[in-house]
């Protein structure tokens, strides 16, 4: 026991590398990870365990990691007691009924009589009953997609992101029963914990910033005196925008931190308000 914060990361699969670049947008400097199942962080003090997705909220609640990573539809499964610390933003996908491609199910209420193939039973079984409608649900701990063409069941209930394993398996997408993203957990104890909690209170702070700065974009530009105000009208700032003079006496320097989707809804007005030399600049932190 190093008195380290153990973070529990998925091992392999489609959440491992987004959440290491969080990790790593977040200062911390990662070992080299392939195939180990520990490994520290140089700068903070952090140990990573890489354990399965499904195994994470379990071994979080139990204290053998202090916080975890992992998909809402993992922890609804589980149902653990392991608080939702942030929402991540990443890893986003959607549990949903997928059916052989030559059959059809036109309305929800054909799924009644049929069998279902899932390893999400507990998230199934609370839809199935607060839809009234009544389906053999069959758990299963992997490759779920194959369980139509084995004739193990009618159709599927899966977690689908980019559809490539439906399609590789010629399923195709019918209702959707949950949406998930990735989500920081945390044990009980780790949040009493002195020293923990204030290795955590800083790793959540760091998360917090990058995210922010992801949805963030920093504008530049230049604009005649007298449009300022309909600028500054014009400009969904964060936070009131910066204005700097220039050489040349008529004209201003405008700079904003703005909400990055936003850009290309302004980018018009902004132009028939007189702005020129428009720049828009990526922003690694955010400290607010
Ligand atoms: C899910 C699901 C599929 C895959 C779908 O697995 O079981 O295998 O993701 O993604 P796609 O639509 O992008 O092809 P998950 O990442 O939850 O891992 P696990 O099944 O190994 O727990
Ligand atoms: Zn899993």
């Amino acid at each position: 026991m190093n008195g380290n914060l153990k973070l529990a990361l998925q091992k392999k699969g489609r959440l491992t590398e987004k959440s290491l670049e969080l990790l790593r947008l977040c200062g911390m400097e990662v070992e080299n990870y392939s195939e180990r199942l520990v490994v520290s962080v140089r700068n903070f003090p952090l140990d990573i365990l890489f354990l399965r997705d499904d195994d994470i909220p379990e071994y979080v609640q139990d204290g053998v990691a202090d916080i975890g990573i992992v998909g809402e539809n993992v922890i609804y499964e589980k149902q653990t007691n392991t608080p939702v610390l942030e929402k991540l933003g990443f890893g986003r996908c959607s549990l949903l009924f997928a059916y052989p491609e030559n059959k059809e199910l036109k309305k929800l209420e054909d799924v009644n009589g049929k069998t279902i193939a899932t390893t999400y039973p507990k998230i199934l079984k609370d839809f199935l009953k607060s839809n009234n409608l009544n389906a053999k649900v069959i758990e299963l701990s992997g490759s779920v997609e194959i369980a139509p063409s084995l004739g193990v069941a009618d159709l599927i209930c899966d977690i689908v992101s980019t559809g490539n394993t439906l399609m590789m398996n010629k399923l195709k997408k019918s209702f959707k029963v949950f949406d998930s993203e990735a989500v920081l957990i945390s044990a009980e104890t780790t949040l009493k914990d002195e020293k923990k909690n204030e290795y955590l209170t800083d790793l959540r702070r760091r998360i917090r910033s990058v995210m922010t700065a992801h949805s963030s974009k920093y504008l530049m530009m230049n604009i005649p005196k007298n449009s300022l105000d309909k600028i500054i009208g014009i400009i969904p700032s964060l936070k009131s925008p910066t204005v700097l003079h220039l050489a040349e006496k008529d004209m201003l320097a405008v700079h904003a931190v703005i909400p990055s989707d936003k850009f290309w809804h302004i980018i018009d007005d902004l132009k028939a308000a007189g702005a020129s030399g428009i720049l828009l600049l990526p922003i690694e932190n955010l400290i607010q």
